[in-house]
This record gives structure tokens, C-alpha cells and sequence, in this order.
């Protein structure tokens, strides 16, 4: 399928609002990544860098820079009762999602017990596959207790009989110890487990797009390549800087993106600007 066939749709508002616009089962996988409800307004201010002769930093040609602020994107994450706003969305996804089709929720410690309960309510705990822990290790570590460096994604199939799984799409990594293996299977690297070790965006990295919460691409890609197949038709209701985006148009798949803030559809667009998104502005602002 070349590029210019998919259909790579932005809605601007909220989902609850959106999500029962599209038909049943319409979907062959989605993902979500809500928020966490850390209790925290997420935000984040780019830096910029700027000529200047008395900047503190010396680059390129011993040219001198300095940095300053650039744009600052932020959304509220805290909810008197986090459940009741989560359970009809995923009362959503779950209606939404094709026959052969898997959900993914992206949460981290504070809120994922209680999640998987109402989720198990929701699919039938038989339709529950995995737990994945995403770990990391970057920033501050608690000396008060042990620092807690991931999250987790629950990923609960429609039918847990008959799922897309794509196994040879998994991306090898290293052995921990090759030299216990032989060389033919070190040399091919192993498929990861349910504990996928992932650096976070490097705050310098070019996949930076400053977005607070961006999720990095390898977590987006893995998901994408081996839960769904070419042409399959993606959604992600709280998309973010459109991270889940960006892997589905990379790898060919149709994708809806939705998010209720500005700032978000801004950067996802520009992201997707070779996809040719269709942007759909549904807020209340607009109406
Ligand atoms: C954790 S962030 C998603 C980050 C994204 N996965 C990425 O890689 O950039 C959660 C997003 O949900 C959005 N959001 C919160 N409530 C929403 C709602 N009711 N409808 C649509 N989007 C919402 C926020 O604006 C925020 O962008």
C-alpha cells in the first residue's frame, strides 16, 4: 500500500463525544494512553537555541548560543474520581473494537489495579492476554523508596481465541548472557518478554516534540507491527503528540487520532504532515 492511500483522520475534542460517531467493530486495534492522574498540571516548555554573542554555550565555528524558553503545552491530571471518567470510554473501545482486534491502556502504578478490575468487567477477564511493564531508567531516584521507573500497558483481546499476533514482526534484542546460548542464537538476539526495558524520549533526541507525556516510537512501532497488519484501521482516543500515529502511517495502517487539546492536534499534525491528515475540529469552542 503506498502512503498517499492511507486515511490518517484528527479529531480535536472530547472522545466521549467523538468515539460514538464511529460504527462497531470498526476498529482493529486501539490504544490509549490516558492520563494518569498523577495529580500534577503535565507540562512542558521546549528550549530553543538562539545566536548570540554573549551566549553561554559555544557550538559550531566557536559560535556562542544561549537557550530560551519556547512554547509550554500542559493538560490537567487530576480527578476527583478517576474511574467514572475512564469507564465509559472504555466501555467505547470495547464496542468499537473488530472481531480479531486487541485494546491496549497505557497507565502507570497509581491507577492500573483498579483499571484492570473495571476492564475485566468490561471485556470478561478471559479476554485479558498480558500485562506489559514498560521500564525505563532515567531521571531523579528516591532515596525513601524504591524509584519507580515504569509503566504498565494491560492489552485484553475481543476474542482471546483469535488475535493478531505477528510474531515474526517482534524486534530481536541482545541475550543477557550470549556466551550461555551459542553463537548462532546470540548473533539472532531473543524476542523480549512481557517486561519491555525502553528508554524514554530523550529529552535532546530529535523525536523530541516537547509535548509532556510524548511516549516513544520503539513502544509505538512494537505495538503497532505486531498487533495489527498492513491496511488495518487504528485508533488512539487520547493521542497526545500522535506518537501511536506516527508508527501506524509509518507502517502502514489507517489511523484515527483524537485529543481535546489544541496545543496536541497542533504537534500531531505537523508530525503527520506527510501522511495528509484530515483534521476535525469537534470542540466546544468550535460549535
Ligand atoms: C498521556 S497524554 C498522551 C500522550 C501521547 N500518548 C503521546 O505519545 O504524546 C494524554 C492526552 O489525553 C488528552 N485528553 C485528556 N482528556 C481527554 C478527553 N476527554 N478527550 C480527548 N483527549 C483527552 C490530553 O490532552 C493529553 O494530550
Amino acid at each position: 500500500m503506498s502512503d498517499v492511500d492511507l486515511k490518517m483522520e484528527i479529531h480535536l475534542g472530547d472522545n466521549l463525544e467523538i468515539l460514538p460517531t464511529f460504527e462497531d467493530g470498526s476498529f482493529d486495534l486501539i490504544y490509549i494512553d490516558p492520563p494518569f492522574n498523577t495529580g500534577k498540571i503535565q507540562s512542558r516548555t521546549s528550549i530553543r537555541t538562539v545566536r548570540d554573542e554573549q551566549g553561554d554555550r559555544t557550538g559550531f565555528g566557536s559560535r556562542r548560543y544561549r537557550s530560551i524558553p519556547g512554547d509550554t503545552t500542559s493538560y490537567a491530571d487530576s480527578f476527583d474520581d478517576y474511574l467514572a471518567f475512564l469507564e465509559p470510554r472504555l466501555e467505547q473501545a470495547h464496542r468499537l473494537l473488530a472481531p480479531s482486534g486487541s485494546f491496549f491502556l497505557h497507565l502507570d502504578y497509581r491507577e492500573v489495579h483498579y483499571a484492570k478490575v473495571l476492564l475485566d468487567d468490561i471485556f470478561g477477564r478471559k479476554h485479558f492476554i498480558n500485562e506489559i511493564i514498560w521500564a525505563y531508567d532515567y531521571g531523579a531516584r528516591s532515596k525513601k523508596r524504591w524509584p519507580s521507573k515504569h509503566d504498565n500497558i494491560l492489552w485484553y483481546a475481543a476474542d482471546p481465541k483469535h488475535y493478531t499476533f505477528n510474531f515474526e514482526a517482534i524486534d530481536r534484542i541482545p541475550y543477557m548472557a550470549p556466551e550461555l546460548v551459542g553463537a548462532e542464537k546470540a548473533a539472532r538476539g531473543k524476542t523480549p518478554t512481557d517486561v519491555w526495558w525502553h528508554t524514554i524520549v530523550s529529552p535532546n533526541g530529535k523525536e523530541k516534540t516537547g509535548y509532556a507525556t510524548q511516549k516513544p516510537l520503539g513502544i509505538m512501532r512494537r505495538l503497532v507491527g505486531v498487533h495489527s497488519n498492513p491496511g488495518d484501521r487504528l485508533l488512539d482516543f487520547f493521542a497526545g503528540s500522535g506518537s501511536f500515529g506516527c508508527a501506524a502511517f509509518e507502517m502502514g495502517r489507517h489511523c484515527v487520532l483524537i485529543d481535546d487539546s489544541p496545543r496536541a492536534v497542533q504537534i500531531m499534525t505537523d508530525r503527520l504532515a506527510l501522511a495528509c491528515p484530515t483534521v476535525h475540529d469537534s470542540s466546544s469552542a468550535s460549535r
